[in-house]
């Protein structure tokens, strides 16, 4: 039973998609650390998503600290942060009756509930608890920044859709990211995802992608032995994104098809420091940074609410039936994920660096 990430730095989530509100509780924040409520705004927008392709529910997101801030900067204390929701409408859902979305946790969350959870938009599952997630990394991201280390991510593919790849210093391209409405980094790419979208919309259906993230800037030496390697830590928040179903560093999969000749990093000296002079590992050897770039892609699957008749089960009553979704929904989430695995990395990095040197390292001198 959790619904908290890291040892140092412990995020919890909480609430529910058509409750009063959702939040976060970060503990384990050093005093001081500044909170830039226009980085933090930037950063919801981005997970709000684009108007012309994202879902109907748009509301503005305003957090709210309920502890741990003053004046604009961490107390040290626990940080609550609240969103309140605004434009919930669980009469969208209440037409399904008790029917389980598939894909969705409807299924899972009644069963692991015993019915007793409200599932209306989801829920405690629901992606709306993303928002948090994503002021709390706003938070760890400025922070990071501080010490160098900056996070960018892109939409790599989309229904067989490539975008141009990280350069081999991703820096200039996670700057050229913040700017951009679609995180994609050829404007052709993002055109024609776009389009793809769109078709998904019109045709009352939804579409999925993969996002890569870089992390540039972190030193060699961050990462725990075995079960809290680094790789662990950024595959567990990641999976624990809604609509996450695969994890990979670096070539990932297709490490498997290369010879170890082809596969391996080789290293040099260069400006007194020891490099890689390749980065198939994605900047992981042990489980522990090599001070290359952190290389990682997530695949988001496509929206599970869509609108088209699906066979399902009727909870309530334990038959089949049919579902055809009505309410609000995205016919792609995977651009507003984006953001959400940039707040991510930030957590899970911030973590290890507060677990290595204490947490008052992550204060700016
Ligand atoms: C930012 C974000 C927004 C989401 N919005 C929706 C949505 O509007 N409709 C939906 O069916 N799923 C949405 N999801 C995905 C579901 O929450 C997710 O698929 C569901 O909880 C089941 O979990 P799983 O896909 O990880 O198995 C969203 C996910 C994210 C990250």
């Amino acid at each position: 039973m959790s619904n908290t990430f890291g040892k140092a730095i412990r995020v919890t989530l909480f609430g529910e998609s058509h409750g009063p509100a959702v939040g976060a509780v970060v503990d384990g924040l050093p005093p001081g650390l500044k909170i830039d409520m226009d980085r933090m705004n930037a950063e919801l927008a981005r997970r709000s998503g684009l108007e012309s392709v994202s879902t109907a529910r748009r509301e503005p997101d305003a957090v709210e600290f309920l502890s741990g801030e003053k004046d604009g900067y961490t107390q040290g204390t626990p940080l609550t942060i609240v969103i309140r929701n605004t434009s919930a409408k669980p009469g969208d859902y209440e037409a399904l009756g008790g029917a389980a979305r598939p894909s969705h946790a409807d299924y899972t969350g009644y069963v692991k509930y015993l019915g007793f959870a409200d599932a209306s938009g989801g829920g405690h599952f629901s992606g709306r608890l993303t928002a948090p997630l994503v002021a709390a990394g706003a938070i760890l991201q400025t922070a990071l920044e501080e010490k160098g280390i900056s996070i960018g991510t892109h939409i790599s593919r989309m229904r067989g859709i490539a975008d141009r790849a990280f350069r081999d210093d991703p820096a200039e391209d996670i700057k050229l990211l913040k700017g951009l409405g679609l995180p994609v980094l050829d404007p052709d790419a993002a055109a024609e995802m776009i389009k793809e979208i769109e078709t998904a919309r019109v045709a009352g259906d939804s579409v999925g992608g993969i996002l890569e993230t870089a992390v540039c800037g972190l030193d060699a030496g961050f990462g725990e032995p075995w079960f809290d390697s680094l790789e662990s830590q950024i595959s567990h928040i990641l999976f624990s994104i809604p609509a996450v179903k695969g994890v990979a560093f670096g070539a990932g999969f297709s490490l498997a098809d290369m010879t170890g000749s082809e596969a391996n990093d080789c290293l040099s000296v260069q400006d007194d420091r020891i490099r890689a002079l390749s980065n198939n590992g994605g900047g992981v050897d042990g489980g522990i940074s090599n001070g290359m770039p952190l290389i990682f892609r997530a695949a988001v699957k496509p929206t599970p609410s869509i609108a088209l008749p699906q066979r399902t089960v009727d909870l309530a009553s334990g038959k089949d039936t049919v579902i055809e979704i009505k309410g609000r929904h995205d016919p792609a989430i995977v651009h507003r994920a984006a953001p959400v695995a940039n707040a991510a990395a930030a957590i899970a990095v911030a973590d290890l660096i507060a677990r290595r040197y204490g947490y008052m390292a992550l204060r700016s001198e």
